[in-house]
């Protein structure tokens, strides 16, 4: 095919073996050949157009029908051709989708604006009652004071989440209302279901109303919502229940970066232990993990050098045990902004400088 000069073209058998090589660091547009015009390939088509927001997908097809238009359409195609005896249709379509590409931006992401992906910070324990909420709250509460760009806080425990309640917020809106829009989410979509934080200018999507309604929300689905929030978003963090499932393991894959949240006691250890086990069988980088040991200076027997050489990990931040923390919950004020002189609080200014070096993001788009 002839294409200008600033187009590049490539032909793959597969979908998969297009992904493997592509790195769509500007538009994309795929163009299907007819094998995709069945129940099968359209799966796939609709899996690729969901899962890679940022590609257009063009279809040529044998015959041209109303069902065959409408069944692309809903896989997420942008265009659909009838197979052209010379390619001048084909032509004409991918500039017509091109145009739209780079023209009418959905969103203008901090990517397109030459900025870089938002940093994605999980905050993670295999032990429940660790302090991974009131962790993940005040730290977002820091990034969001300290950056210009918006700074959201994503409630990925769908069944006790308590993030909201943690701030004294009402949601209007939580993950269902993502999911339920999932096809056509996109930036602007996204932002009118966050709840905004008055106090610290954090946007926060809270977890679902219902303990049911987290049945209603896949691995894939969160994955697609934290890549809408990274496009315009300086920093995303997460907060994790206290357990492995699909939605964590696609979150904590990921991250940029896993806070693992422990306290000072036995049982502690040993679950902190038993999730790092977890996270290298999973492939997880140790470099993305760093060690956050809560209620530090308890008067218990362990001491911090006896924690960190159980974990054979250096504690990348230490927050102590303070009264204060369990009145902020209580009061829906975060500890940051309720006692800001105090030791927890200095402690979590503390974590949060560990980020600050990349406050304009993590990174060009991958
Ligand atoms: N440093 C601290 N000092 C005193 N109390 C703390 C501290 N950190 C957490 N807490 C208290 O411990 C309780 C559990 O904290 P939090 O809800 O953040 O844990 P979690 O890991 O999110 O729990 P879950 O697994 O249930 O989601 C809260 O009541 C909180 O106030
Ligand atoms: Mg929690």
């Amino acid at each position: 095919m002839q294409l200008s000069e600033s187009v590049a073209a490539a032909s793959f058998p597969t979908i998969d073996a297009m992904e493997e090589k592509v790195d769509p660091g500007g538009p994309l547009i795929v163009v299907f050949g007819p094998s995709y015009a069945t129940a099968a390939g359209l799966k796939d088509v609709r899996d690729m157009t969901r899962n890679h927001p940022e590609i257009a997908a063009i279809m040529v097809v044998e015959e041209l029908t109303t069902q065959m238009l409408q069944q692309a359409l809903r896989a997420g195609v942008a265009d659909v051709v009838a197979a052209p005896s010379d390619s001048g249709q084909l032509l004409e379509a991918v500039e017509r989708v091109g145009e739209t590409l780079s023209v009418v931006p959905s969103a203008p992401t901090r990517a397109e604006a030459g900025g870089a992906e938002g940093r994605m910070i999980s905050v993670f324990s295999t032990k429940g009652g660790a302090g991974k909420s009131v962790v993940a709250s005040n730290l977002a509460v820091i990034l969001a004071r300290q950056s210009n760009a918006p700074v959201a806080l994503v409630d990925a425990d769908l069944q006790f989440g308590d993030v909201a309640v943690m701030m004294k917020l009402t949601p209007q809106h939580t993950v269902v209302d993502a999911v339920a829009s999932i096809n056509r989410l996109d930036a602007p979509l996204l932002q009118s279901l966050l709840v905004r934080h008055e106090p610290s200018g954090l946007y926060v999507l809270p977890a679902p109303v219902e303990p049911a309604f987290a049945d209603q929300v896949s691995g894939a689905d969160m994955v697609r919502i934290v890549k809408v929030l990274q496009s315009f978003c300086a920093y995303l963090v997460i907060d994790t229940p206290a357990h492995f499932n699909d939605v964590v393991l696609a979150l904590l894959e990921e991250s940029d970066d896993i806070l693992l949240i422990s306290g000072m006691d036995i049982p502690n250890i040993k679950n902190v232990k038993l999730g790092l086990q977890t996270l290298r069988l999973l492939n997880i980088p140790v470099s993305k993990l760093k060690l956050v040991l809560n209620r530090s200076n308890s008067k218990v027997k362990l001491d911090i050098g006896e924690v960190e050489r159980t974990l054979q990990m250096k504690a990348d931040a230490l927050i102590p045990s303070d009264i204060l923390v369990p009145q902020s919950v209580n009061k829906g004020v975060p500890a940051v902004i309720d006692a800001p002189k105090s030791g927890v609080s200095k402690s979590l200014e503390q974590l949060a400088g560990l980020f600050a070096d990349s406050s304009q993001g993590r990174r060009a788009r991958r």
